[in-house]
């Protein structure tokens, strides 16, 4: 129980706010590069970045471009970076083989990587969106988005990638079962140590617009994505999605999207004290920066502040596209 406290003038709040010091002393939360994920667009050919226009600021890089990404997230300090591929279109078919094509763009990245900054660990996305020709995340029969065999092709997928190295799986597809599968399938083929970071509590939701714009997804997309991903409204459901995660084999869980569902973070770790990370998704990032545009907030300060809002709501990390300003921002350059 908590103490009682005495009253005024026994008891001044603002006594513990006064300086700078004071303020230090008793701050509860911190934010460090080390609790950052990097999300970083990857495209063919060369010394190319190429901004993706509803997210000022990012790009889609060429391999040997995000090789220099990954060394800079690096020496700031930041633990790890995710890679998503912009496919292109000849790439995108019906049965998504290009998904575990050993070569494929998110394996060559991640390869060229490892060899040039082996201290990062690379993240990678389990789902078929970039590589269907529906936009969808698994695949399609009759109109509807079929679980079982989507999960036969996501080992596939998951496979190759730790193939290439890849230190973190992040399934992000919402199908039944694909977890413990992913898991089964790495244990049989001796990746004892890839971890699994899993999209556990994904909602359908409206923010992930820029990124499918990222990907190159948006026109692909017939529908939504809410036979799969989770209903704004449910909060008990994303319980049981982790909890059964956890069961399955995922070393940490994700909440996704981010500051719309800090009450998620929350319940997730008091309740099963596991890693967890929240996305501070594309959305997200579009509106703090086109308010920051436009003048209307100071732009570092927001920034810092949702992702305090992070750590105040239990997460261990955040995956976000403000990662190298905010270690830039920490570092006090
Ligand atoms: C695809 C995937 C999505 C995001 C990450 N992986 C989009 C979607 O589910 O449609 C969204 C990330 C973001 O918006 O920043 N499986």
């Amino acid at each position: 129980m908590r103490p009682t406290q005495s009253p005024f003038p026994a008891t001044r709040l603002r006594r513990t706010r006064a300086t700078p010091a004071l303020r230090d002393l008793v701050r509860e939360n911190t934010l460090t590069p080390g609790d950052l994920i990097w999300p970083v667009f990857v495209r063919e050919g060369e010394n190319i970045e190429e901004p993706v226009p509803s997210m000022p600021g990012v790009n889609r890089l060429s391999v040997d471009r995000a090789v220099e990404a990954a060394r800079e997230a690096d020496a700031l300090g930041i633990p790890a970076i995710c890679l998503f591929p912009y496919t292109s279109p000849e790439n995108r078919t019906a049965d998504c083989a290009e998904a575990w094509n050993p070569d494929n763009l998110s394996n060559r990245a991640t390869r060229a990587i490892k060899s040039a900054v082996p201290g990062i660990a690379i993240m990678t996305d389990v789902a078929l969106d970039p590589y269907s020709d529906t936009g969808h995340d698994g695949f399609v029969v009759d109109g509807r988005i079929v679980n079982d065999e989507t999960v036969e092709a996501l080992v596939r997928q998951a496979l190759s990638q730790a193939e290439a190295g890849v230190d973190i799986i992040g399934p992000s597809d919402m199908m039944d079962g694909r977890i413990g599968a992913i898991r089964g399938a790495l244990e049989m083929a001796g990746h004892h140590d890839v971890t699994l970071l899993s999209y556990a509590a994904k909602y359908a939701s409206a923010f992930y617009g820029p990124f499918r714009d990222a990907v190159g997804a948006s026109g692909a997309l017939k529908g939504d994505k809410r036979t799969y991903q989770m209903d704004p409204a449910n909060t008990d459901e994303a319980l049981r999605c982790i909890e059964r995660d956890l069961a399955e084999g995922a070393d940490m869980i994700m909440v996704k999207p981010g500051m719309p569902y800090l009450d998620i973070c929350r319940r997730a770790k008091d309740t099963f004290a596991a890693p967890t990370f929240a996305y501070q998704v594309s959305g997200e990032y579009a509106m703090l920066t086109a308010a920051t545009q436009n003048g209307w907030i100071d732009g570092d300060r927001a920034m810092m502040e949702s992702l305090m809002a992070f750590k105040r709501a239990g997460c261990d990390g955040v995956l976000t596209y403000f990662a190298p300003r905010v270690a830039r921002t920490l570092a006090g350059n």
